[in-house]
C-alpha cells in the first residue's frame, strides 16, 4: 500500500486523540503532512508532537488547502465547520475521512453529500462505536441467526452532565446537543444492529430548567426500519441514576428465540427462556476482537478504500441515512409528527 499524505483539520479535543493515539498505529500507511486549527494553542501543541515545520501549520483553512500536497484530509472540527472544510476538499478533489455527524443541519449534510458525489471523491464518516469488541460481537450474534430473527431493539444512553462543560463547553451551548453530538452515534448503532435503514421516526427531544444545557439534552424516540424492526432510543445528559455513558450504553435485542443484552458492565449476555419449562438461562458471550477497534477500524477501512479496496460500511452513502434519522428526529419533535425518513433521503439523493 502506498503511503497516503493527510491534511489534518482540527487539533482540539478529539483531534488530539487522532494525532496521538489513532494515527500512530498507521505510521507505515499514512502521514500527516500539514495541520490546521483556527486556535494557535492546540495547533502548536499538536504541531510540536508531530514535528511539523511552522510552514505546515495553518490557522487559515483556505491557505492550508491551497498550499498542501495531500491525498486526503481528516476533518475533526465541530459539526458546524464541516461544510466549509468539505467544500474546500472537493475543490481540490481530496478524499475525506471525517468525524460524525456529517453536519449540524440537514441542509448542510445534504450539501456535503451532493458536493462529494459531484466530484466523485471518497468520503468516509467515523462511527467508531460499531467497531468496539462488545458491539461488534453483539452484531455478530444477531447476524449468526442463533436467536432467529430480530423483533425489536432498545437503546439507552444516560450520562451525568449536570455540571456545565462536563461534556465539552460547546455541547452545552448548541441546539439539539444530545441528538447532534451524541444521538447520531446511537441512532447509527440501532441501524447497524437492525441491519437496515430508518424509514420513519417519531418522538421528542427536550430540555429541563435544571439542565446545564441550552439546547435539548434529553430524547425519546421510536424508529421503524425498512426491514420491519422497531427500535426505541432513550437518551439523557441529565442522568441522575444508573449510568449508560460512552462505551457503556445499554442495548437489548429481542429476537425470536431469546434476547441479547449489554449494560454498563460491558458483559454481553444471551437470555433465553425455555418455551416448554419456562426456565431462563443466561449465557455470557465471549467477545470477538475485530482486526482494529473503534476509530482504528474506520481509519483502516478508509485507507484500504483509498488504495482500491472495498467501500467502508460507513461511507457517506450509508451514513447519510443515520444523519437523516437524526434530523428527522429533530423535525418529529418540533412538529409533533411522524417523519418519513425514506422520503427525506430520496429527495436529497434524487436531486444530487
Ligand atoms: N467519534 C467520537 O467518539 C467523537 C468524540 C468526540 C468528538 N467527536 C467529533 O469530533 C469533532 C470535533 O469535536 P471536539 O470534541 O474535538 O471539539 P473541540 O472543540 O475540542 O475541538 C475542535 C477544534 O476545531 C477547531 N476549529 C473550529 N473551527 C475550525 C475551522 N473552521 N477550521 C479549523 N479548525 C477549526 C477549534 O479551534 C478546536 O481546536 C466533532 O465533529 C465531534 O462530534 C467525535
Amino acid at each position: 500500500m502506498k503511503m497516503k499524505r493527510c491534511l489534518m483539520i482540527g487539533a482540539g479535543g478529539m483531534a488530539r486523540g487522532w494525532i496521538r493515539t489513532f494515527y500512530p498505529n498507521f505510521a507505515e500507511r499514512c502521514q500527516i503532512v500539514a495541520l490546521v486549527d483556527i486556535a494557535p494553542k492546540p495547533l502548536n501543541e499538536q504541531g510540536d508532537f508531530l514535528g511539523l515545520p511552522k510552514s505546515a501549520r495553518y490557522t487559515d483553512l483556505k491557505k492550508a488547502f491551497a498550499q498542501t500536497e495531500a491525498d486526503y484530509c481528516t476533518i475533526v472540527t465541530p459539526p458546524w465547520a464541516h461544510r466549509e472544510c468539505v467544500e474546500l476538499a472537493c475543490a481540490r478533489r481530496l478524499h475525506i475521512l471525517m468525524e460524525k455527524p456529517i453536519a449540524d443541519t440537514w441542509q448542510d449534510a445534504v450539501a456535503i453529500y451532493r458536493a462529494v458525489k459531484k466530484v466523485g471523491i471518497k468520503c468516509t464518516i467515523i462511527q467508531n462505536y460499531r467497531y468496539n469488541a462488545t458491539m461488534y460481537t453483539f452484531r455478530q450474534v444477531l447476524r449468526s441467526g442463533r436467536l432467529g430473527q430480530l423483533n425489536y431493539l432498545m437503546g439507552r444512553f444516560a450520562a451525568d452532565y449536570r455540571k456545565y462543560a462536563s461534556w465539552g463547553a460547546f455541547r452545552h451551548e448548541i441546539p439539539h446537543s444530545l441528538l447532534v453530538e451524541g444521538g447520531v452515534h446511537h441512532l447509527d448503532m440501532l441501524r447497524n444492529l437492525a441491519g437496515s435503514r430508518c424509514v420513519q421516526i417519531s418522538g421528542w427531544e427536550w430540555n429541563r430548567p435544571w439542565s446545564s444545557f441550552k439546547g435539548e439534552s434529553n430524547a425519546s424516540y421510536v424508529m421503524k426500519m425498512a426491514n420491519g424492526v422497531v427500535a426505541h432510543y432513550e437518551g439523557t445528559c441529565s442522568g441522575t441514576g444508573h449510568q449508560n455513558s460512552w462505551h457503556r450504553e445499554y442495548y437489548r435485542a429481542v429476537c425470536e428465540k431469546g434476547e441479547v443484552v449489554i449494560d454498563s458492565d460491558n458483559a454481553l449476555r444471551l437470555v433465553i427462556r425455555d418455551n416448554a419449562t419456562g426456565a431462563l438461562t443466561t449465557e455470557e458471550v465471549p467477545l470477538v476482537q475485530p482486526p482494529f477497534q473503534g476509530h482504528n477500524y474506520v481509519i483502516d477501512a478508509h485507507l484500504k478504500w483509498l488504495s482500491g479496496g472495498p467501500k467502508p460500511e460507513t461511507a457517506i452513502d450509508d451514513n447519510l441515512h443515520s444523519n437523516a434519522a437524526l434530523f428527522a428526529a429533530i423535525q418529529a419533535s418540533s412538529n409533533g409528527v411522524v417523519v418519513d425518513v425514506r422520503a427525506m433521503v430520496k429527495k436529497a439523493v434524487g436531486r444530487g
